[in-house]
């Protein structure tokens, strides 16, 4: 329970009572409290709540409240010796020590998710989406909400749009032990390269965190520690246009990665000839960077190559399905997709999309299909496959930094954006998968988008963990050996063969993880 000036037990009702008590009346007098007239304890309780009233029992009861202040008055005046207050009796001495134990019971004990809030707190907050103005302002507009709710003002840091820069930049502020930012937005695969750096927020949220998706819950439990609130889960999909497909005459989205490839080439054929020349059949995230990881894992997953470490702690990469799967990615560069997507994050597909010149697109659920100018004939499906159904699981967390001077108030934002009612705005608003127990299960908002209800089932079947577990520490050296090595691929600086087979050899140095036989079937296990 948390006891503030606006929880206490001061409450209009009683302060009628003091102020329509005649300061003279007997029994005011008698009970010790007369010296003081009642406006002076209203005063006090308005602004100190329960202390003051603690303190106004403790020792108004025990009658001594007045002689102590005479005595203190005749102090200041240098009349001390002739006081009554040092000929006080010794019950009326014991009183005092009785009530000030009291007082330092009453304000002291309280564990740290009891103390009220500091409602002149400004808190500073990392926001997810960063990198997108428009959804830096609607994290905005959720904050002035929040700050008008509680008083508390949030500080909104907008980060770098790559997660590993974020990453970079989070390690630079902890190692200097910074106190700012309060509350930081964490990636999924973060938890247990930060873990040290972050509060335990079961004091604080223990009773929110019960309302979370248990799995996302242990998830940001490290060591026994909640080191983070989940706050959403993403996943990979295909986002396509309906309009263009029905009019090139096709009647669903591509299945496979064979059909995304005829589709999309004449789509673009047919837009180009229609004076449409920056048009693009695919965008997806290219550039040398944690996106690159999740898109490429998930064509090593779908032609049946499985996870980056297998569930049996060995290095997978080497075997014939990624690179078979790398191949058919490289074959897109120039012919479906542009040049320039080795250098795509997920905002500059997005931005060609919204201009309308992509058919199909590549991105998290998190990015809402119900963007202007396509909004109506915008759509999302799973992502095609060969063999194997595959979708690279995303999602963010919300943490306090262990440096925060304010996690009583951090606490307090993170209670606000997990709430049911945040979460279901988010939902509607902007498809973003929410945590909340409750939420999930309401038909009301699975019905509200059909097309969810079957990925989130895809999510069971296809979803894919990224080594961090199994990696620790060393995850964000084993996804920059990867994207790296797939890049270079791409690029056309290496062969695939070469590129893959060197990824191996690297990753079993950085993890110390022994390999899978080279060039076995593949596997389709998810490392968790
Ligand atoms: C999204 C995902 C995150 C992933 C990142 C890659 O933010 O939620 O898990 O690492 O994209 O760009």
């Amino acid at each position: 329970m948390i006891i503030g000036p606006s929880e206490s037990l001061y409450s209009p009702r009683f302060e009628r009572l003091l102020v329509s008590w005649p300061a003279k009346s007997s029994r005011w007098s008698k009970s010790g409290f007369s010296w003081l007239p009642p406006r002076c304890y209203l005063y006090c309780m308005r602004s100190m709540g329960l202390r003051v009233l603690a303190a106004s029992i403790g020792i108004g009861c025990g009658g001594c409240w007045e002689r102590v202040l005479r005595g203190a008055w005749s102090l200041s005046i240098g009349k001390w010796r002739s006081t009554r207050a040092f000929k006080m009796s010794l019950a009326g001495r014991a009183t005092i020590v009785a009530a000030s134990f009291c007082i330092w019971a009453m304000t002291s004990c309280r564990t740290e998710q009891t103390k009220s809030t500091d409602q002149n707190a400004a808190i500073s907050f990392v926001g997810w989406n960063s990198g997108s103005t428009r959804d830096a302002e609607k994290v905005k507009a959720l904050l002035g909400e929040f700050t008008a709710r509680t008083g508390i003002r949030v500080n909104y840091i907008v980060g770098p749009e790559s997660t590993d820069d974020l990453l970079a930049l989070y390690r630079q502020w902890f190692e200097r032990k910074s106190e700012s930012p309060d509350v930081l937005t964490l990636d999924n695969v973060w938890k247990g390269i930060l873990a040290e750096h972050l509060a335990d927020l079961n004091p604080y949220l223990e009773r929110e965190v019960r309302q979370i998706v248990p799995r996302a819950a242990q998830d940001d439990t490290v060591d026994g520690r909640l080191v983070a609130m989940p706050f959403n889960m993403q996943m990979g999909v295909l986002y396509y246009r309906q309009d263009l497909l029905r009019k090139y005459g096709f009647s669903h989205p591509p299945v496979t990665w064979e059909e995304l490839v005829k589709m999309a080439s004449r789509i673009q054929q047919g837009e180009r000839a229609q004076r449409k020349k920056d048009f693009w059949g695919f965008v997806w995230q290219g550039a040398p960077y944690e996106g690159l990881t999740c898109d490429a894992l998930e064509w090593q997953a779908s032609y049946g190559g499985g996870n980056i470490i297998d569930n049996n702690g060995h290095v997978a990469v080497e075997n014939p399905r990624t690179i078979k799967a790398l191949k058919m990615a490289k074959s897109w560069i120039g012919k479906i997709s542009p040049p320039s997507v080795l250098t795509f994050m997920e905002e500059d597909g997005r931005s060609i999309w919204e201009k309308g010149n992509a058919a199909f697109r590549r991105d998290w659920t998190w990015r809402t299909p119900y963007e202007k100018p396509l909004s109506s004939e915008t759509a999302i499906s799973l992502l095609p496959q060969d063999g194997a159904q595959a979708t690279v699981l995303g999602g963010e967390s919300l943490a306090i930094s262990r440096y925060s001077k304010h996690p009583r108030e951090a606490a307090e934002l993170i209670r606000f954006l997990t709430s049911r009612d945040v979460q279901a705005r988010l939902w509607q608003e902007e498809l973003v998968l929410p945590v909340n127990r409750d939420l999930i299960s309401d038909p009301q908002y699975i019905g509200a988008q059909p097309e969810l209800e079957r990925l989130e089932a895809a999510i069971s079947t296809g979803g894919i963990v990224r080594p961090s577990v199994i990696s620790g520490k060393r995850y964000p050296e084993v996804s920059r050996a990867y994207y790296t090595a797939v890049h270079s691929a791409l690029e056309g600086q290496i062969s695939v063969e070469r590129a893959v087979s060197k990824l191996q050899t690297d990753l079993v140095n950085i993890t110390g993880l022994p390999p899978v036989r080279p060039h076995s079937r593949g596997n389709r296990s998810v490392a968790k």
